[in-house]
């Protein structure tokens, strides 16, 4: 057991706000600690951190372990699996498999491509890398995207069941709970430390915003009677002074005695009570910006636009294979306007390949029938966009997106105004993925095709789109890992079935 110690430690990007400032803080390598909150609040720049990725101009970091980073960057994907684990480890292959045995996964996926591997096999083996190494600190960003339900499940288990620590990034309330022992949160550019899991956190940071929001009905409460007491004055204090130039009895302005004191007066109190309201909008404004950490929901807009057809697709015993070999069986589905149908089945049984036979680039073969109406306008959101680059306004000219409507939905998940003007490809993942979302929110569509919309976004981002799809019920084929998302918004279920 090592203490890998932060002091002092301030780090912004360049032209953008802290993302830490003047943090200190000592974390114990055999925690299992979760590192969680929004999107964008620098967890992924914390690891990078630790890695000596980045540098900071201020602080320090003592990191006395070997950080082993996941996802590592697997450059030839075409290889086969023991020959990517080769290039990114300097471990011993046996070491890999012992991991891998113990996450559930089979061994044959070490002869098959990388490449050809399901996401949730994928993760799998670059846990596996990540953990092989005993003497190693692994660092792991978001494992839990693109692994169903079952899968995450395993990796709960199997990182609850280490003896080592790690550090591990994930959105996912009940696989934090599972895995991690400790919580660290990114808050107002402070690091959070707090001892359990995340609901134990989150129960703890309740009862913080509750007692933040009644302080701030005091103070509302104070500043409307301050108000009230300060127009009084103001209002004594003009009458006072009408009372004084309206006197004919007197001569000249701001005269001598009785009136001029009076004058005098007036305007002392008419200057207390400026300085009280400027003091109190002060107040109210820090108070509103404090108000921003208690999370809230704005809904959403979306550009749907019905079509016309009853039936928007139809499927009849469709089949897909590669290399001959078939990855479920026959399936026969109709999607009708309104439905939002949900196409359910473990990693590898092939939804994202029904998606992209839909869509006409589906790299195998294909057996049955796909009739997907001629003039339905279509909106995705893909698993994967390295498409997405540059300068929002720049990437919304060329999708012939309205730039507005954009800018509003990133705002409402959450992205801030100061993101804005970051190139695409340098955001943070979740980020990323809001671009891909907003996108495909501002795209008038009589047809979304959604695939595991949720990979990569945070708790509260959940809960809004699943507000928006029960509130627009748009027609929306999808796919997600997540049940509790998905009881909310399907309104049909497609059960893939393996077939190996
Ligand atoms: N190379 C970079 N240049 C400029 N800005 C960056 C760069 N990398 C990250 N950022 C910005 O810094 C902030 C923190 O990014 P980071 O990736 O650490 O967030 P995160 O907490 O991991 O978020 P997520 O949950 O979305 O993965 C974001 O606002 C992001 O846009
Ligand atoms: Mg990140």
């Amino acid at each position: 057991m090592s203490t890998i110690t932060i002091s002092n430690l301030t780090f912004s990007y360049p032209g953008q706000d802290n993302l830490f400032t003047a943090q200190n803080l000592e974390l114990d390598t055999s925690w299992h600690l979760g590192l969680g909150g929004r999107n964008g609040r620098g967890k992924t720049t914390l690891l990078n951190l630790l890695r000596g990725k980045l540098h900071t101009a201020t602080g320090n970091i003592n990191m006395p372990v070997q950080p082993l980073y996941f996802p590592q960057t697997v450059t030839h994907p075409e290889q086969l699996t023991w020959e990517v684990i080769d290039e990114v480890s300097s471990t011993e292959l046996w070491q890999v498999q012992r991991e891998l045995t113990l996450l559930g996964a089979d061994d044959s996926i070490l002869y098959l491509p990388f490449a050809s591997l399901s996401g949730g096999e994928q993760t799998k083996v670059l846990l596996a890398v990540a953990f092989a190494d005993e003497a190693g600190f692994p660092l792991l960003d978001e494992p839990t995207n693109h692994l169903d339900a079952a899968g995450r499940q395993q990796v709960a288990d199997y990182l609850h069941a280490k003896k080592q620590g790690f550090i591990v990034i994930a959105h996912d309330r009940h696989f934090l709970d599972i895995a991690t022992d400790h919580t660290l949160t990114i808050e107002k550019q402070q690091l959070v430390l707090t001892q359990g899991n995340f609901s134990a956190y989150e129960t703890a940071k309740k009862r913080t915003d509750a007692r933040e929001f009644a302080d701030q009905q005091q103070l509302r409460h104070d500043i409307g009677r301050l108000k009230q007491t300060a127009a009084n004055k103001r209002d004594w204090a003009m009458s006072r002074e009408g009372d004084i130039h309206g006197d004919p009895h007197v001569k000249g302005s701001g005269g001598t005695g009785h009136s001029g004191f009076v004058t005098a007066r007036a305007a002392r109190q008419m200057k207390k009570a400026k300085n009280l309201e400027r003091r109190m909008d002060k107040e109210i404004t820090n108070k509103e910006q404090l108000l921003k950490n208690v999370e809230f929901i704005d809904p959403l807009k979306m550009n749907y636009e019905p079509n016309h057809h009853e039936v928007l697709l139809r499927v009849r015993e469709l089949q897909l294979a590669y290399a001959g070999v078939p990855l479920f069986a026959p399936l026969t589905f109709e999607l009708h306007r309104g439905d939002r149908l949900a196409l359910v089945g473990p990693n590898g049984s092939g939804k994202s390949s029904i998606i992209a036979a839909i869509l006409g680039h589906f790299g195998g073969e294909i057996s049955g029938e796909i009739d997907l109406a001629e003039t339905a306008t279509r909106s995705l959101v893909r698993q994967q966009y390295p498409d997405n680059t540059g300068r929002l306004q720049d990437f919304a000219d060329k999708r012939h997106l309205n730039y507005e409507d954009l800018l509003s939905n990133l705002k409402k998940l959450g992205v801030e105004r100061s993101v804005f003007n970051t190139p695409i490809e340098l955001m943070s993942a979740g980020q990323q993925k809001k671009v891909e979302l907003a996108s495909s929110l501002a795209t008038p569509s009589g047809l979304y095709i959604w695939d595991e919309p949720l990979n990569y976004l945070d708790v509260f981002n959940q809960d809004q789109l699943s507000q928006l799809l029960t509130t627009v019920k748009p027609t929306m084929l999808l796919t997600e890992h997540d049940t509790d998302f998905l009881e909310k918004v399907a309104t049909k279920t497609v059960r893939l079935t393996p077939l190996n």
